[in-house]
């Protein structure tokens, strides 16, 4: 009697973990067309739009958007440079292994993933040289792995 009951709580958590898998699988598939991309093959990451051309573009009145490619060891494109008081939507990917991307004195410091699309967006009010780097462990010249992004 009580295992009938204990055996139909398990039944029925089996059916929402599906239910909510179901709809988180779905939720993915009808995601809006505009919506960030966040995977990519790091095999084909120089032949994959926009990757295959990293580089610093205005989108808006003080807004760009920085498609970055970073690999053992550096950063594509470099150097850059904004004018004060520009947000920088960076998007970064692997062409290889795990690196950072890390902008000391910046709330930014995200982990780059090969195979995923790091998203990361910042304000740069005050005018300076950036530094960028990596701050995973990623072989023998990870310490040398870093850029510059110019705020003039
Ligand atoms: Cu790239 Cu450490």
């Amino acid at each position: 009697r009580l295992e009938k009951v204990w055996l139909s709580i398990g039944v029925s958590m089996l059916a929402v973990f599906l239910l909510v898998l179901g709809i988180m699988t779905f939720g993915r598939g009808i995601a809006p067309p505009n919506e960030h991309i966040h995977h990519i093959d790091p095999t084909k990451v120089s032949e994959t739009p926009p990757f295959d051309k990293p580089q610093i573009t205005k989108i808006g009145e003080n807004t760009y958007k920085a498609v970055m490619v970073a690999y053992a060891f550096g950063y594509d494109p470099m150097p850059m440079e904004v004018p004060a008081g520009s947000t920088v939507h960076f998007e970064i990917t692997s062409s290889d292994v795990v690196h950072g991307f890390e902008i000391p004195g910046t709330n930014v410091n995200v982990m780059v993933t090969p195979g995923e699309i790091s998203h990361v967006s910042h304000t740069f009010d005050k005018p300076g040289e950036y530094l960028i780097l990596c701050n995973e462990y990623c072989g023998i010249a990870h310490e040398m792995m870093k850029t510059t992004l110019v705020v003039k």
